[in-house]
C-alpha cells in the first residue's frame, strides 16, 4: 500500500512538465524509486566572483561534491546539470528568480543517484569516484560569456565552468588518474563544447573522455515547417556571446548557431566522447518538432503526452526524426575511441534516473543497460556502438508519460 502510494506520488512528480515559450524546461523528481537517496551539499566557490564568474544575477556558482574512496580516490567525475536555456532578456530575466539563475534559489541538498550515485548496486564503475554535479545558472550551457548591464543580467557561463574546474582542481583533481565529463540535456551539450577544454585543464597523464546524456539537440524541421530550436539557439548565441567560446574548428566553416548544434561539433572533438540519447527524446520532441508554436491547434498534445497517442502520420515523423539522429552520428560512430547509446524509447536524461541508468528492468541494448554500457566504453572493456531498432520493438523502455497542458 506504501509502495503504491510512492508510485502515485512519483507519476505525479514525473508528469510536472514545464512548457513555457522558448524557455521550455524539464523538471521531475529525481530520487525516482530511491527511498533514501543519498544527499550531498551544496558548496558555493568562494572568490568566484572576483574572476567574474557569477550566475545570472551575480550571485556565486556552485556544486555538489561527493568525496571518492578506495580505489576511486583518484578518479573524478563532474557532471554538467542541465536544464533549457534563456535565449531573450525577458527569459533570462524569469530565470534569474529561479534556481537555474541563482544560487539564492539552489537546493542546499539534492539527491545524488544513477551515475552520480555512491552505491555499487546503483553505479558499478563510477560509485567510488568523486563524483561532482557543477549548478547551472547561466542559461547558455557553460558557453557564454557577456553581460546586459540595463537589465541586471551577467552571462558568465564559461567562466562559471573555469572557475569551477580551478577550484576542483585545487580539491585533489590535479591529481587525478581518471576523469568523465558528463552532463544531461543542456549539460550534456555543455560536455562536448567542453570536451576537449576538460581534458587539456587536466593532468597530462590522467586519462580522459566525456560522456553526453540527451544533448544531442537536432538541427531539425518543426511541423509546421519552421526552425523553433535553431531560432532558439540563435538567440543563446547572440544574446550571450557564445561563439567566442565554441571551437574554432567548427567555426572557421559554419557560423555561430550552427556550432551550438552538437550534429556540426562532434567531428572536432578529440577527446573520446561517448553519446547517450533516446532517439525519440521527449525533450526535443515537446520542443523541437512539435513546439505549441508551431502547432497552435494543438493536435499533437496527445502524441506529446503520451507516445501511445501518436497516431501513424505521427509515429512516421518520430521515426524521420529518428533516421536524422542516425544520420547525423553516422561518421562520429566510425571512430573507434567513441561511444553510442540511441536507443528507441521516449526519455531524456537517462543517466541520472536510477531507474534508467541501472536497475533490474532499466533500459537495455542487446542486454546490456547504460550504466554497463558507459562503463565498458570508459574503461575500454568493449567496443560500444549501441543503437536500437525502432519503435516500438523495445519494451525496455521507461517512457516518459506528461501531464497534459
Ligand atoms: C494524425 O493526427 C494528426 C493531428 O491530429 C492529423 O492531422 C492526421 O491526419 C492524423 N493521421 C492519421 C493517419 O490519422
Amino acid at each position: 500500500m506504501k509502495m503504491k502510494l510512492l508510485l502515485i506520488l512519483l507519476t505525479f512528480l514525473v508528469s510536472g512538465f514545464i512548457s513555457s515559450g522558448s524557455d521550455t524546461t524539464l523538471s521531475f523528481s529525481e530520487n525516482d524509486v530511491v527511498l533514501q537517496p543519498h544527499m550531498v551539499d551544496l558548496t558555493l566557490i568562494q572568490g568566484a566572483d572576483s574572476k567574474g564568474a557569477v550566475c545570472l544575477d551575480g550571485t556565486l556558482p556552485g556544486y555538489h561534491l561527493d568525496r571518492g574512496f578506495e580505489s576511486g580516490a583518484n578518479s573524478w567525475l563532474i557532471h554538467l546539470e542541465g536544464g533549457g536555456w534563456c535565449d531573450t532578456v525577458r527569459n533570462c530575466v524569469y530565470r534569474k528568480k529561479t534556481h537555474r539563475g541563482s544560487s539564492k534559489y539552489m537546493e542546499n541538498q539534492i539527491p545524488f543517484t544513477g551515475i552520480l550515485s555512491n552505491k555499487p548496486e546503483e553505479n558499478p564503475d563510477f560509485f567510488n569516484w568523486n563524483r561532482v554535479k557543477l549548478r547551472y545558472c547561466d542559461g547558455a550551457s557553460f558557453a557564454g560569456d557577456s553581460e546586459n548591464e540595463a537589465a541586471g543580467l551577467q552571462f558568465r557561463g564559461q567562466k562559471i565552468w573555469l572557475a569551477a574546474i580551478e577550484e576542483l582542481l585545487s580539491q585533489g583533481m590535479q591529481n587525478a588518474e581518471q576523469a568523465l565529463l558528463s552532463g544531461c540535456s543542456a549539460g550534456g551539450l555543455a560536455s562536448i563544447i567542453h570536451c576537449d577544454e576538460f581534458q587539456s585543464l587536466l593532468p597530462k597523464s590522467s586519462k580522459v573522455k566525456c560522456f553526453s546524456d540527451a544533448g544531442f539537440f537536432l538541427d531539425a524541421i518543426d511541423i509546421s515547417g519552421g526552425r523553433t530550436l535553431r531560432n532558439m539557439f540563435g538567440g543563446v548565441v547572440q544574446l550571450q556571446e557564445v561563439q567566442k567560446n565554441l571551437p574554432k574548428s567548427c567555426l572557421n566553416k559554419m557560423d555561430p548557431t550552427s556550432c551550438f548544434f552538437p550534429q556540426n561539433v562532434v567531428e572536432h572533438v578529440e577527446t573520446p566522447l561517448f553519446l547517450l540519447n533516446a532517439a525519440y527524446d521527449v525533450w526535443q520532441i515537446r520542443a523541437s518538432l512539435a513546439p505549441s508554436t508551431a502547432d497552435p491547434l494543438g493536435s499533437w498534445n496527445d502524441c506529446k503526452s503520451n507516445n501511445a497517442n501518436c497516431n501513424s502520420s505521427q509515429i512516421q515523423l518520430l521515426q524521420d526524426f529518428r533516421n536524422q539522429m542516425l544520420d547525423d552520428v553516422k561518421d562520429f560512430s566510425r571512430s573507434s575511441q567513441t561511444g553510442l547509446f540511441i536507443n528507441s524509447c521516449f526519455a531524456h536524461c537517462q543517466s541520472e534516473r536510477q531507474e534508467t541508468w541501472f536497475a533490474d528492468d532499466s533500459p537495455l541494448i542487446d542486454d546490456k543497460p547504460i550504466a554497463v554500457a558507459v562503463g565498458d566504453w570508459y574503461f575500454d572493456r568493449e567496443v560500444v556502438k549501441a543503437i536500437d531498432c525502432p519503435y516500438p520493438c523495445d519494451n525496455s523502455c521507461h517512457n516518459l508519460v506528461f501531464r497534459r497542458v
